[in-house]
């Protein structure tokens, strides 16, 4: 019943992949050795409780207090400080990004923004935002940064928390053990969108995870339908969003597949018929203070003329 809660999306007790194994194990074995601390600690205060007092002298007492300081405040802190270091270190080794035999990794940069994640596979130049994929059973670096305050990269179920520094690069190695899909969340209070910092993570089989990034290196093709809109969209939203083929911009999410991404606002809309539509218009209501301008000044049917082309961006 009590550990009923600690399944799910987001737990650290089910992991799936070698790191977050290793902190599992870690974190069974201190719940068993502080649990049995606890029981210690318990009986020898239900003892001392019912037993009758003795009388000692003063010397007596002192020898007795000595002997209990020892036990309880020196020797059993360092003993429980001892195990958990020697079964802690080596599980953290297992975290760390060593040289590996074979080739080395796959890299993966993940920066962290306000409040978004930037995703970028420099090998072949695929760039995409609040989504990670992965391929399956494979180790892959990735190279933690932010662009503006600290953030925490966290996927609970494929390994531990890694803070983005400004200014620094951090790696971190993950491998998922089982292809699907994955729940990460900024760890890192970052604003006042620190909760609405979800990274989607799906895991793929090799080859859909070529496929999928042999299709994110084609430009999409644009339908005469939405050809008003990409005009629209180009000088009012194209400054700040990059769509592969049509805009360069840097400072926001890129677009380029943003019709499959499982939600929108990093979490803060499941991708839903509608969802781009209500984004659009009401997202200083649904995510407060995030980047991107009210759309007042553009046209309602222009605004959904662009939603309805954006859900369409699917490699
Ligand atoms: Cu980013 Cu909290």
């Amino acid at each position: 019943m009590l550990l009923a809660g600690c399944g799910g999306p987001q737990s650290t007790l089910a992991p799936d992949g070698p790191a977050a194994q290793a902190a599992a194990w870690l974190w069974w074995g201190m719940f068993v050795w502080f649990g049995l601390v606890l029981l210690l600690v318990t009986s020898l205060w239900l003892v001392a409780w019912r037993r009758r007092p003795r009388s000692y002298d003063a010397e007596q007492a002192r020898q007795v207090g000595l002997r209990w300081t020892l036990a309880g405040g020196v020797l059993l802190p360092g003993l429980s400080i001892l195990v958990l270091l020697a079964f802690g270190i080596p599980l953290g080794l297992r975290m760390l990004p060593l040289p590996l035999g074979g080739p080395p990794p796959l890299r993966i940069e993940v920066t962290g923004h306000q409040w978004w994640w930037e995703v970028r596979y420099p090998e072949t130049g695929v760039v995409t935002a609040n989504q990670l994929i992965l391929p399956v059973g494979q180790p892959v670096d990735l190279e933690l940064a932010s662009a503006d305050v600290i953030h925490a990269f966290w996927v609970p179920r494929l390994g531990g928390k890694l803070d983005m520094l400004p200014g620094r690069r951090l790696t971190m190695r993950l491998r998922a053990d089982r292809a699907g899909p994955y729940r990460g969340q900024c760890a890192e209070f970052c604003g006042s969108q620190h909760a609405h910092m979800v990274l989607a993570v799906e895991a793929l089989e090799m080859a859909d995870f070529n496929a999928w990034q042999a299709a994110r290196r084609v430009e999409p093709a644009v339908a005469r339908e939405h050809a008003a809109a990409v005009r629209a969209f180009r000088p009012y939203c194209g400054e700040c969003h990059r769509v592969a083929g049509i805009s360069d911009g840097r400072r926001a999410p890129d677009l380029s597949d943003v019709g499959a991404r499982p939600g929108l606002g990093a979490g803060t809309l499941e991708m839903e018929q509608g969802a781009m539509r209500r984004w659009l218009r009401e997202h200083q209501r649904l995510k407060p203070y995030n980047g991107m301008p009210r759309h007042d000044r553009l046209p309602e049917d222009t605004l959904d003329a662009i939603a309805a082309w954006l859900e369409t961006l699917v490699p």
